[in-house]
Protein backbone atom coordinates (compact mmCIF):
# COMPACT_ATOMS: atom_id res chain seq x y z
CA UNK A 1 0.00 0.00 0.00
CA UNK A 2 1.47 3.54 -0.57
CA UNK A 3 1.70 6.02 2.76
CA UNK A 4 2.22 9.59 2.47
CA UNK A 5 4.90 10.51 5.40
CA UNK A 6 5.23 14.08 5.82
CA UNK A 7 5.99 16.05 9.09
CA UNK A 8 3.20 17.12 11.80
CA UNK A 9 1.31 20.03 11.38
CA UNK A 10 -0.64 22.27 14.06
CA UNK A 11 -3.67 21.16 12.30
CA UNK A 12 -2.80 17.59 13.43
CA UNK A 13 -3.16 17.90 16.99
CA UNK A 14 -7.16 16.78 17.21
CA UNK A 15 -6.34 13.39 15.05
CA UNK A 16 -3.32 13.17 17.54
CA UNK A 17 -5.16 13.33 20.45
CA UNK A 18 -8.28 11.12 19.23
CA UNK A 19 -5.67 8.51 18.23
CA UNK A 20 -3.53 8.82 21.48
CA UNK A 21 -6.27 8.30 24.03
CA UNK A 22 -8.17 5.70 21.77
CA UNK A 23 -4.82 3.67 22.24
CA UNK A 24 -3.56 4.79 25.88
CA UNK A 25 -7.71 4.11 26.96
CA UNK A 26 -6.71 0.32 25.56
CA UNK A 27 -4.44 -0.53 28.65
CA UNK A 28 -2.01 -3.01 26.51
CA UNK A 29 0.59 -0.67 24.90
CA UNK A 30 1.53 2.37 26.63
CA UNK A 31 1.96 3.13 30.20
CA UNK A 32 -0.18 6.16 29.73
CA UNK A 33 -3.11 6.32 32.33
CA UNK A 34 -6.48 6.01 30.48
CA UNK A 35 -6.93 9.81 32.43
CA UNK A 36 -4.02 11.51 30.75
CA UNK A 37 -4.51 14.63 29.83
CA UNK A 38 -4.32 16.12 26.09
CA UNK A 39 -1.72 18.61 27.06
CA UNK A 40 0.55 15.83 29.01
CA UNK A 41 -0.43 13.58 25.02
CA UNK A 42 0.84 16.86 23.46
CA UNK A 43 3.47 17.44 25.32
CA UNK A 44 4.79 13.85 24.43
CA UNK A 45 4.43 14.04 20.96
CA UNK A 46 3.90 17.54 19.62
CA UNK A 47 6.36 19.20 21.86
CA UNK A 48 8.48 21.91 19.35
CA UNK A 49 11.83 20.70 18.51
CA UNK A 50 10.39 16.68 18.86
CA UNK A 51 10.58 15.24 15.36
CA UNK A 52 7.03 13.83 14.53
CA UNK A 53 5.58 12.59 11.27
CA UNK A 54 1.96 11.67 10.27
CA UNK A 55 0.99 9.07 7.61
CA UNK A 56 -1.63 10.13 5.52
CA UNK A 57 -3.49 7.05 3.83
CA UNK A 58 -6.69 7.39 1.78
CA UNK A 59 -5.98 11.13 2.50
CA UNK A 60 -6.69 10.71 6.17
CA UNK A 61 -3.92 11.00 9.26
CA UNK A 62 -3.90 7.33 10.58
CA UNK A 63 -0.92 7.79 13.21
CA UNK A 64 1.97 9.58 14.30
CA UNK A 65 5.69 8.63 15.56
CA UNK A 66 8.13 10.74 17.23
CA UNK A 67 11.94 10.27 16.87
CA UNK A 68 14.28 11.72 19.79
CA UNK A 69 17.87 10.70 21.85
CA UNK A 70 17.39 8.28 23.50
CA UNK A 71 19.26 9.83 26.38
CA UNK A 72 20.83 13.23 27.02
CA UNK A 73 24.32 14.23 25.95
CA UNK A 74 26.78 11.07 25.60
CA UNK A 75 23.77 9.11 25.18
CA UNK A 76 21.92 11.05 22.71
CA UNK A 77 23.62 9.23 19.37
CA UNK A 78 21.34 6.08 19.84
CA UNK A 79 17.60 7.05 19.04
CA UNK A 80 14.61 6.34 20.57
CA UNK A 81 10.94 6.09 19.13
CA UNK A 82 7.37 5.85 19.95
CA UNK A 83 4.57 5.15 17.56
CA UNK A 84 0.81 4.72 17.56
CA UNK A 85 -1.31 3.79 14.43
CA UNK A 86 -5.09 4.72 14.29
CA UNK A 87 -7.07 1.18 15.77
CA UNK A 88 -9.43 1.76 12.83
CA UNK A 89 -6.34 1.20 10.80
CA UNK A 90 -4.28 -1.18 11.86
CA UNK A 91 -3.06 -4.01 10.49
CA UNK A 92 -3.10 -2.27 6.72
CA UNK A 93 0.73 -2.12 6.74
CA UNK A 94 0.97 1.64 8.14
CA UNK A 95 3.03 0.54 11.06
CA UNK A 96 5.29 -1.24 8.86
CA UNK A 97 5.76 2.07 6.88
CA UNK A 98 6.15 4.12 10.28
CA UNK A 99 9.36 2.05 11.22
CA UNK A 100 10.91 1.91 7.98
CA UNK A 101 10.62 5.94 7.55
CA UNK A 102 11.50 6.29 11.30
CA UNK A 103 14.67 4.02 10.46
CA UNK A 104 16.12 6.22 7.47
CA UNK A 105 15.21 8.85 9.04
CA UNK A 106 17.29 8.48 12.06
CA UNK A 107 20.57 7.21 9.73
CA UNK A 108 19.80 10.32 8.04
CA UNK A 109 19.90 12.63 11.30
CA UNK A 110 23.15 10.48 11.99
CA UNK A 111 21.68 8.25 14.79
CA UNK A 112 23.84 4.75 15.31
CA UNK A 113 21.00 2.44 16.53
CA UNK A 114 17.49 3.02 17.40
CA UNK A 115 16.21 1.31 21.32
CA UNK A 116 12.89 1.19 22.47
CA UNK A 117 12.82 1.23 26.04
CA UNK A 118 9.22 -0.42 26.96
CA UNK A 119 7.93 -2.40 23.79
CA UNK A 120 5.29 -4.70 26.02
CA UNK A 121 5.89 -8.14 25.60
CA UNK A 122 2.08 -9.40 25.16
CA UNK A 123 1.44 -6.86 22.05
CA UNK A 124 2.37 -9.31 19.79
CA UNK A 125 1.68 -6.77 16.67
CA UNK A 126 4.30 -4.73 18.32
CA UNK A 127 7.09 -7.34 18.78
CA UNK A 128 6.42 -8.74 15.42
CA UNK A 129 6.58 -5.70 13.70
CA UNK A 130 10.11 -4.54 15.23
CA UNK A 131 11.50 -8.25 14.54
CA UNK A 132 10.56 -8.05 11.05
CA UNK A 133 11.85 -4.94 10.55
CA UNK A 134 15.30 -6.40 12.52
CA UNK A 135 15.51 -5.09 15.97
CA UNK A 136 16.77 -7.94 18.74
CA UNK A 137 15.28 -8.34 22.06
CA UNK A 138 17.85 -7.30 24.74
CA UNK A 139 15.91 -8.03 27.84
CA UNK A 140 13.07 -8.80 29.62
CA UNK A 141 12.00 -6.22 32.02
CA UNK A 142 10.26 -8.79 34.66
CA UNK A 143 6.35 -7.65 34.94
CA UNK A 144 7.47 -3.94 34.09
CA UNK A 145 3.95 -3.50 32.45
CA UNK A 146 0.22 -2.87 34.73
CA UNK A 147 -1.90 -4.35 31.75
CA UNK A 148 -5.70 -3.59 31.56
CA UNK A 149 -6.53 -7.58 31.39
CA UNK A 150 -3.58 -9.40 31.67
CA UNK A 151 -2.16 -7.89 34.99
CA UNK A 152 1.66 -7.56 35.21
CA UNK A 153 3.24 -8.60 32.23
CA UNK A 154 7.30 -8.03 31.19
CA UNK A 155 8.40 -5.30 28.90
CA UNK A 156 11.35 -5.90 26.21
CA UNK A 157 13.56 -3.85 25.42
CA UNK A 158 14.69 -4.13 21.84
CA UNK A 159 16.98 -2.30 19.61
CA UNK A 160 18.51 -2.48 16.48
CA UNK A 161 21.95 -0.91 14.55
CA UNK A 162 21.93 1.50 12.00
CA UNK A 163 25.22 0.91 10.31
CA UNK A 164 23.56 -1.49 7.49
CA UNK A 165 21.47 1.52 6.05
CA UNK A 166 22.95 3.76 3.60
CA UNK A 167 25.36 5.97 5.16
CA UNK A 168 24.02 9.92 5.31
CA UNK A 169 25.96 12.28 3.09
CA UNK A 170 29.55 13.30 3.98
CA UNK A 171 30.01 16.49 6.52
CA UNK A 172 31.46 19.64 4.19
CA UNK A 173 33.75 21.59 6.23
CA UNK A 174 33.83 25.52 5.03
CA UNK A 175 37.19 27.75 5.92
CA UNK A 176 40.76 26.43 6.79
CA UNK A 177 42.16 25.75 10.06
CA UNK A 178 44.41 28.90 10.43
CA UNK A 179 47.12 28.66 12.52
CA UNK A 180 48.31 30.50 15.71
CA UNK A 181 44.92 29.61 17.16
CA UNK A 182 43.49 26.59 19.77
CA UNK A 183 40.19 25.38 18.07
CA UNK A 184 37.73 23.82 19.88
CA UNK A 185 34.58 21.72 18.81
CA UNK A 186 30.89 23.47 19.16
CA UNK A 187 28.19 21.72 18.16
CA UNK A 188 25.39 24.25 17.22
CA UNK A 189 21.86 23.92 15.38
CA UNK A 190 20.11 26.40 12.80
CA UNK A 191 16.63 27.17 11.56
CA UNK A 192 15.49 27.65 8.29
CA UNK A 193 12.85 29.62 8.83
CA UNK A 194 10.22 30.12 5.90
CA UNK A 195 7.12 31.97 6.00
CA UNK A 196 3.68 31.73 3.68
CA UNK A 197 5.52 33.55 1.23
CA UNK A 198 8.75 31.63 0.97
CA UNK A 199 10.55 34.49 2.49
CA UNK A 200 13.87 33.23 4.68
CA UNK A 201 14.26 34.57 8.26
CA UNK A 202 17.85 35.79 9.32
CA UNK A 203 19.28 37.09 11.89
CA UNK A 204 21.87 40.63 11.71
CA UNK A 205 24.09 41.24 14.50
CA UNK A 206 27.16 43.46 14.99
CA UNK A 207 29.20 39.90 13.97
CA UNK A 208 27.14 39.21 10.64
CA UNK A 209 24.56 38.02 9.35
CA UNK A 210 23.23 34.43 10.46
CA UNK A 211 20.34 31.83 10.20
CA UNK A 212 18.73 31.51 13.71
CA UNK A 213 20.25 29.14 16.07
CA UNK A 214 23.44 29.13 17.83
CA UNK A 215 25.10 26.59 20.07
CA UNK A 216 23.42 23.36 21.95
CA UNK A 217 23.29 23.60 25.04
CA UNK A 218 24.26 20.47 27.67
CA UNK A 219 20.69 18.42 27.33
CA UNK A 220 19.48 19.98 24.09
CA UNK A 221 19.28 18.21 20.76
CA UNK A 222 19.54 20.21 17.49
CA UNK A 223 15.67 20.89 17.14
CA UNK A 224 15.32 22.26 20.89
CA UNK A 225 18.61 24.37 20.49
CA UNK A 226 16.40 25.58 16.46
CA UNK A 227 13.45 26.39 18.52
CA UNK A 228 14.79 28.12 21.57
CA UNK A 229 17.23 30.26 19.75
CA UNK A 230 14.38 31.14 17.16
CA UNK A 231 12.25 32.49 20.03
CA UNK A 232 15.06 34.04 21.45
CA UNK A 233 16.68 35.82 18.40
CA UNK A 234 13.48 36.27 16.59
CA UNK A 235 10.46 36.01 18.79
CA UNK A 236 8.95 33.47 16.74
CA UNK A 237 7.40 29.91 18.10
CA UNK A 238 8.56 27.66 15.26
CA UNK A 239 7.82 23.84 14.46
CA UNK A 240 10.99 22.10 13.00
CA UNK A 241 10.47 19.71 10.20
CA UNK A 242 12.84 18.19 7.97
CA UNK A 243 16.44 17.62 8.33
CA UNK A 244 18.56 19.48 6.13
CA UNK A 245 21.95 18.50 6.55
CA UNK A 246 24.65 19.16 8.76
CA UNK A 247 28.53 21.35 7.67
CA UNK A 248 31.34 22.33 9.27
CA UNK A 249 32.00 26.12 10.07
CA UNK A 250 36.11 26.48 10.97
CA UNK A 251 35.39 30.47 12.54
CA UNK A 252 38.19 32.62 14.13
CA UNK A 253 36.69 34.42 16.98
CA UNK A 254 39.59 37.31 16.76
CA UNK A 255 38.52 38.77 20.34
CA UNK A 256 38.70 35.84 22.47
CA UNK A 257 41.32 34.33 20.10
CA UNK A 258 39.81 31.32 19.71
CA UNK A 259 38.98 28.74 16.62
CA UNK A 260 35.45 27.03 16.77
CA UNK A 261 34.85 24.14 15.00
CA UNK A 262 30.98 24.60 14.43
CA UNK A 263 29.66 21.58 13.78
CA UNK A 264 26.20 22.89 12.38
CA UNK A 265 22.56 20.96 12.30
CA UNK A 266 20.56 22.75 9.79
CA UNK A 267 16.45 21.80 10.39
CA UNK A 268 14.05 23.38 8.25
CA UNK A 269 10.94 24.87 10.45
CA UNK A 270 7.51 26.34 9.90
CA UNK A 271 6.09 29.29 11.94
CA UNK A 272 3.63 28.49 15.02
CA UNK A 273 3.09 32.20 15.91
CA UNK A 274 4.40 35.29 17.55
CA UNK A 275 6.38 34.42 20.49
CA UNK A 276 5.40 37.11 23.75
CA UNK A 277 9.22 37.92 24.28
CA UNK A 278 11.32 40.56 23.05
CA UNK A 279 13.90 39.88 20.97
CA UNK A 280 17.91 40.09 22.02
CA UNK A 281 18.75 44.00 21.64
CA UNK A 282 21.26 43.59 19.12
CA UNK A 283 19.33 40.99 16.88
CA UNK A 284 17.46 42.12 14.31
CA UNK A 285 15.05 39.60 12.04
CA UNK A 286 15.18 40.12 8.52
CA UNK A 287 13.67 38.57 6.14
CA UNK A 288 15.15 37.48 2.58
CA UNK A 289 12.79 37.29 -0.21
CA UNK A 290 14.68 34.44 -2.45
CA UNK A 291 17.62 31.77 -1.33
CA UNK A 292 19.76 33.98 -3.65
CA UNK A 293 19.14 36.96 -1.54
CA UNK A 294 19.61 34.74 1.36
CA UNK A 295 23.06 33.69 -0.18
CA UNK A 296 24.36 37.54 -0.62
CA UNK A 297 23.64 38.15 3.15
CA UNK A 298 24.61 35.43 4.97
CA UNK A 299 28.34 35.86 6.68
CA UNK A 300 28.85 31.82 6.93
CA UNK A 301 29.75 29.37 4.32
CA UNK A 302 27.93 26.30 6.22
CA UNK A 303 24.62 28.37 6.06
CA UNK A 304 24.94 29.42 2.69
CA UNK A 305 25.44 25.77 1.17
CA UNK A 306 22.56 24.80 3.84
CA UNK A 307 20.07 27.76 2.87
CA UNK A 308 20.46 26.10 -1.25
CA UNK A 309 20.57 22.70 0.29
CA UNK A 310 17.40 23.75 1.84
CA UNK A 311 15.73 24.91 -1.73
CA UNK A 312 17.24 21.83 -3.22
CA UNK A 313 15.73 19.29 -0.78
CA UNK A 314 12.84 20.22 -0.94
CA UNK A 315 12.17 19.70 -4.52
CA UNK A 316 12.91 16.31 -3.55
CA UNK A 317 11.87 15.48 -0.40
CA UNK A 318 10.49 11.78 0.11
CA UNK A 319 6.65 13.27 1.37
CA UNK A 320 5.20 9.95 -1.00
CA UNK A 321 6.73 6.50 -0.23
CA UNK A 322 5.60 2.71 -1.22
CA UNK A 323 6.24 0.88 1.26
CA UNK A 324 5.70 -3.34 -0.44
CA UNK A 325 5.05 -5.64 2.41
C1 LIG B 1 2.13 -1.67 16.87
C2 LIG B 1 1.43 -0.86 15.81
C3 LIG B 1 2.22 0.45 15.62
C4 LIG B 1 1.40 -1.66 14.52
O1 LIG B 1 0.78 -0.89 13.52
P1 LIG B 1 -0.03 -1.56 12.29
O2 LIG B 1 -0.27 -0.52 11.30
O3 LIG B 1 -1.20 -2.29 12.80
O4 LIG B 1 1.07 -2.59 11.78
P2 LIG B 1 1.15 -3.29 10.36
O5 LIG B 1 -0.17 -3.34 9.69
O6 LIG B 1 2.27 -2.65 9.63
O7 LIG B 1 1.50 -4.79 10.73
C5 LIG B 1 2.41 -5.19 11.69
C6 LIG B 1 2.75 -6.67 11.54
O8 LIG B 1 2.23 -7.42 12.64
C7 LIG B 1 1.52 -8.56 12.13
N1 LIG B 1 0.46 -8.86 13.05
C8 LIG B 1 -0.75 -8.30 13.08
N2 LIG B 1 -1.44 -8.79 14.12
C9 LIG B 1 -0.64 -9.67 14.73
C10 LIG B 1 -0.76 -10.50 15.86
N3 LIG B 1 -1.90 -10.51 16.58
N4 LIG B 1 0.27 -11.29 16.20
C11 LIG B 1 1.42 -11.27 15.49
N5 LIG B 1 1.59 -10.48 14.43
C12 LIG B 1 0.59 -9.69 14.05
C13 LIG B 1 1.01 -8.11 10.82
O9 LIG B 1 0.68 -9.25 10.04
C14 LIG B 1 2.18 -7.33 10.31
O10 LIG B 1 3.17 -8.17 9.86
P3 LIG B 1 3.36 -8.40 8.29
O11 LIG B 1 3.65 -7.05 7.71
O12 LIG B 1 4.53 -9.33 8.23
O13 LIG B 1 2.09 -8.98 7.80
C15 LIG B 1 -0.03 -0.54 16.19
O14 LIG B 1 -0.67 -1.75 16.45
C16 LIG B 1 -0.19 0.37 17.37
O15 LIG B 1 -0.19 1.57 17.24
N6 LIG B 1 -0.38 -0.20 18.57
C17 LIG B 1 -0.64 0.55 19.76
C18 LIG B 1 0.56 1.37 20.16
C19 LIG B 1 1.84 0.58 20.15
O16 LIG B 1 1.89 -0.55 20.57
N7 LIG B 1 2.91 1.20 19.66
C20 LIG B 1 4.20 0.59 19.58
C21 LIG B 1 4.82 0.61 20.92
S1 LIG B 1 6.34 -0.29 20.92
Amino acid sequence: MSVKLRPVRSADADTIWRIFHQVVAAGDSYVFATATSRADAEQYFLMPGITTFVPEADGEVAGFYKLIPNRRDRGAHVANASFMVDPTSAGRGIGYALGRHCLEQARLRGYLALQFNFVVSTHARAVALWQRLRFAILAAVPRAFRHATLGDVDAFVMYRSLEDLPSPPAMTTFGERASGYSWVPRPSAYAIVSDEGDRIALVSTPRGTFLPGGGIDPGEWAEITAVRETREECALDIRTTWFVGRALDLVVDEEEGQGFEKVSTFVAADIVGRAAVEPQMDHVTIWAASVEDAARRLTRQGHIWAVKEWQRARASWPETTTFER
